[in-house]
């Protein structure tokens, strides 16, 4: 569908560009038609991003699910779903994250940072996304999920391939890595029908146990349900990561301030989660003719959830562009809203929290070198940062 557009997705994009344009376009156009990614409304205002995610009746997630649209065969549940079709799926995996179960992964998370972080620290930095920000998630999804060895080095090559592919939007690639994913998914479900495990204790197990009215859930969504928990936790802390890196590199007294006080790390997560909000472009597509921020929205038109500008709404945040640790509970969409919120929100701030601890007790300070190459819709965050880490005093630098 095309209409005249409010913006065009610029072709290059820097660490700041796209939260000038989202502020641009919240205070004169905040939902805005674009003709680029396949045609799309950016719905850029915390009020209006709240209002799309929560009226799932008017807003399906059936028909795209990201800007860009990604061409796919099948369903991957829960977040091709509307409810009730998700809940199970949901449920499937919830059941792995409740707060008593999450306990026990605070010890495994300091040691998988420590396994990653300390060998980058000790080298001098590098390329952070490549070199410690991308390894992280794959080796926590690779436990979470009970993966053996050689399919979580499998995710993680063919993870960044498709992830490149996204970027490029080479669609034959990323059709390509997508069943190379859908392999994994498979041989993991065959062997978990060959060598039943207990559902209480493997995610896949769990999902095979799922029954809705005494069925087991149809092979093609149980399927589609695991490709998709395989890569959806993997993009958002690695380009996330990189954006709490530059924070730190740019802001060395906010880097002095968690060094000297830890006790702020869980404060200054949230804080940088608003800041640096990973995913801009999740998508719905509306059922019916309608109107959203005073725009004629028409049926079968998509909308991208614009959750990276819907953080910096000044209506909603004072002061914000700015990161500050005196704003207590914070109405954060980061991890979405309504009835495909994040599952795995408790996991990854945990994961986020331990990184930004670490990274602030083993660095001094850390330098930015170089351009910083970006990730493009539907993610925000780089994609590519070299950073010079000064290990902190008593940390000596190995070499
Ligand atoms: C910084 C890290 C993360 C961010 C910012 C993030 C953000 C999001 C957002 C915004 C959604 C909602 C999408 C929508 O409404 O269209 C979502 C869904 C989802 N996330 Fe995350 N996520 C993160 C990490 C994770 C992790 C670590 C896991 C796995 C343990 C995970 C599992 C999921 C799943 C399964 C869904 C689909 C839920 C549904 O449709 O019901 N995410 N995530």
């Amino acid at each position: 569908m095309t209409r005249p557009a409010d913006f065009d997705v610029p072709e290059e994009e820097g660490f700041d560009s796209p939260h000038a344009l989202f502020k641009d376009l919240r205070g004169r156009c905040p939902v805005a038609w674009s003709n680029d990614l396949g045609g799309f409304w950016a719905v850029t205002r915390h009020e209006d991003a709240k209002a799309v995610l929560e009226n799932w009746q008017m807003f399906t997630t059936t028909v795209q699910n990201v800007v860009p649209p990604v061409a796919t065969t099948q369903r991957r549940p829960p977040l091709h779903l509307d409810p009730p079709g998700n809940i199970p799926y949901r449920n499937a995996i919830l059941r792995f994250l409740t707060p008593q179960r999450l306990e026990a992964w605070q010890p495994r998370i300091e040691a998988m940072v420590e396994r990653f972080l300390a060998p980058w620290v000790a080298q001098g930095g590098g390329e952070i996304c490549s070199e410690f920000s991308f390894l992280l998630p794959i080796a926590l999804l690779a436990e979470f999920f009970n993966l053996p060895p050689d399919d979580a080095e499998r995710i993680r090559v063919v993870g960044a391939e498709f992830n490149m592919a996204l970027q490029r939007q080479d669609f034959e690639t990323l059709r390509e890595k997508s069943d190379a994913l859908y392999d994994i998914a498979r041989a993991l479900i065959e062997d978990r029908i060959a060598h039943p495990r207990d559902p209480d204790s493997d995610p896949t197990a769990s999902l095979l146990a799922v029954r809705v009215d005494g069925a087991p859930l149809a092979p093609d969504l149980a399927l589609g349900a695991l490709r998709q928990f395989l890569l959806v936790g993997i993009i958002a802390p690695t380009t996330f990561i990189g954006s709490m890196a530059v924070h730190l590199a740019r802001h060395p007294d906010h880097h002095a301030e968690l060094t000297a006080n830890p006790a702020l790390v869980p404060e200054a997560t949230e804080e940088l989660l608003r800041l640096y909000t990973p995913y801009r472009g999740f998508a719905r597509t509306a059922r019916e003719d309608t109107v959203l921020g005073g725009r004629q929205i028409k049926a079968g038109e998509a909308l991208a959830v614009v959750f990276t500008s819907a953080n910096r709404d000044a209506e909603v945040f004072e002061e914000p562009e700015t990161y500050r640790l005196d704003r207590g509970a914070r109405d954060l969409l980061t991890f979405g809203r309504g009835p495909h919120m994040c599952p795995g929100a408790p996991l990854a701030r945990m994961l986020l929290q331990e990184v930004l601890r670490q990274l602030t007790a083993r660095t001094a300070r850390l330098e930015q070198v170089g351009g910083i190459e970006m990730t493009r819709w539907p993610e925000y965050g780089p994609l590519r940062a070299v950073f010079v880490a000064h290990p902190a005093a008593g940390k000596k630098r190995e070499g």
